[in-house]
């Protein structure tokens, strides 16, 4: 009798470490990544890329799901679900985060950077990898820099100089700076999220707005808007961010994992990022809906003698030893 029961006790007793390590195993640590651009986007390729790269390497332990087109946060929320805890992972654009850090507006100056070469000098500098930990004491743990490309005006009308841009309402990220610039040309920003955009410009609520070739591409922008004039004035650029709490709560050799796939799909996406750039350039010239606009030595020079003042409005919160520095990557 008492062996009958000890063979009970000891067979239940593995049945419970059975079911036990069965509910660990179905339980993985889950990385909701959340963005708003469309999933053919430099942003949208790599995430796809960070989540196969987790299945292959960390499957069973860690699970990435992406939540492309705004579809679970818009660009106002996504920060703050984050912190809350409802997504793990969100790559915003460096516009984004003004209300948890002056530092990253230098990525929005007008004309700062030449191309995206000293964009990346930048970031890899000390100077730009410090950045990465700007929004320590918010909760935030930057975790790289994922590129799109430069940014172009889109409009309803043909804008070649400063003066064509006047009293035109244009969207605008969520940047004091990227305002500074409108109004610096006498136009009008409105502050508004991306999954708006579209819609805003359809219903003429709006004249234009600035973006990347990817954006204007992916999201039909140029379906609607007869003009692009191709400025590269400015750069959108993201960090990919996580909270500390998440990230930290993560056992260190799955971090170490996590961040391998991370750093290994991030710089997938920065390779692409310039050939996706022409390659949608390319195809809004072949949709004919809409006409790119390039300009001239001296007509490029005035957008930056009108804009370029921006930098010293723009000075004490940044810093003027930061915004030479990220300068100083255009040599
Ligand atoms: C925008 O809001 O225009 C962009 O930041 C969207 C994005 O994430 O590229």
């Amino acid at each position: 009798m008492f062996r009958k029961i000890t063979t009970l006790i000891a067979t239940a007793a593995l049945s419970a470490l059975i079911v036990s390590s069965a509910a660990l195993a179905a339980d993985p640590i889950v990385i909701k990544f959340s963005h708003v651009v469309a999933e053919n986007t430099p942003k949208g390729k790599m995430a796809t890329k960070f989540k196969d790269l987790v299945a292959e390497r960390l499957g069973g332990k860690v699970q990435v799901e992406v939540y492309p087109n705004s579809q679970l946060f818009g660009d106002n929320k996504e920060i703050e679900a984050m912190l809350l805890g409802d997504v793990q992972l969100v790559a915003p654009a460096l516009s984004k985060f003004e209300r948890y850090t002056k530092q990253l507006q230098i990525y929005d100056l007008p004309f700062l950077f030449k191309d995206m070469a000293a964009v990346e000098k930048f970031q890899q500098s000390d100077k730009g990898q410090a950045l990465l930990s700007s929004m320590e004491s918010k909760g935030l743990v930057g975790l790289g820099y994922l590129h799109n490309g430069l940014k172009q005006l889109s409009c309803a009308s043909a804008i070649k100089v400063p003066a064509d841009a006047s009293g035109l309402k244009f969207r605008i990220m969520t940047s004091d700076v990227l305002a500074a610039q409108f109004e610096a040309v006498k136009a009008v920003p409105l502050k508004k999220p991306f999954s708006e955009v579209f819609t805003l410009l359809q219903t003429r609520a709006i004249d234009g707005q600035e973006n990347t070739y990817s954006n204007i591409y992916s999201k039909k922008f140029f379906e609607i808007q007869p003009y692009i004039t191709e400025s590269n004035h400015g750069v959108l650029d993201y960090m990919l961010v996580s909270s500390t709490e998440f990230w930290m709560g993560m056992p260190e050799d799955i971090r170490k994992e996590v961040k391998k796939a991370l750093d290994e799909a991030t710089a997938y996406g920065n390779q692409i990022a310039d050939s996706q750039d022409l390659e949608d350039r390319q195809k809004i010239v072949e949709s004919k809906r809409t006409e790119i606009i390039t300009l001239s030595e001296a007509e490029r020079n005035q957008w930056i003698e009108a804009m370029k003042p921006v930098w010293l409005q723009f000075e004490k919160e940044i810093g003027k030893d930061l915004i030479d520095a990220a300068y100083q990557a255009n040599i």
